[in-house]
């Protein structure tokens, strides 16, 4: 299974995916990891790893559907079985997802379809909620919405703050991400 994995940040859920396929436990081949902006720590552990990158750069492009198009061409070019959106912060085109119709994944660090949204974890602090987590699923054009593949609940503490929630919901969330990769994979090859 080729997979093409997008990011805008730093990219430890690729890292747990990177290991996961060096230490054979994902049978997966990382064909490119593309962001849409330069400079992120997520494209450099990809460079480090000898996977190719590519960026398109949101701020570079005039209008939103102009970035789309160029980034549908960027992914399509490497031929991908699957998108995977891991910790990619943009909203993508009803254009993208058709033509990655039933191949693009997203995961998000909430039990959507409570908290979607940029502050999926700040959002359940806030409400109070004594139970979060994360969700692994089909991707749409809304905002983190799309058929549920996978979740995994994780204990809201009364000490918590959003920087340590998100920790321990990253902890979940990459381990999550990659057995749902292993399970499409497996899946793939019947
Ligand atoms: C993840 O929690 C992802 O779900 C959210 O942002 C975080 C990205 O973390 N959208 P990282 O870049 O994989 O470290």
């Amino acid at each position: 299974m080729r997979i093409v994995v997008l990011v805008s940040g730093t990219g430890s859920n690729l890292q747990a995916v990177i290991d996961a396929v060096k230490e054979r436990e994902l049978d997966v081949e990382i064909t490119a990891v593309g962001a849409d902006r330069p400079g992120t720590y997520g494209l450099e552990r990809s460079a480090a790893a000898g996977i190719p990158t590519f960026v398109v750069d949101f701020k570079a492009y005039t209008n939103r559907a102009e970035w789309n198009a160029a980034l549908t061409e960027a992914v399509a070019a490497f031929e991908p079985d699957l998108v995977v959106s891991s910790g990619f912060m943009r909203i993508v085109s009803p254009e993208f997802i058709n033509a990655f119709n039933g191949k693009y994944i997203n995961t998000h660090p909430a039990l959507l379809p409570a908290f979607p949204g940029a502050h999926g974890v700040r959002d359940a602090l806030d409400y109070g909620v004594k139970v979060t987590g994360c969700t692994v699923h089909w991707a749409d054009a809304g905002v983190d919405t799309g058929p549920i593949i996978a979740q995994e609940a994780v204990a809201i503490e009364d000490s918590d703050t959003e920087e340590s929630l998100h920790e321990r919901i990253k902890a979940v969330e990459r381990r999550l991400l990659v057995s749902t990769l292993a399970s499409l994979a497996a899946a793939s090859h019947s």
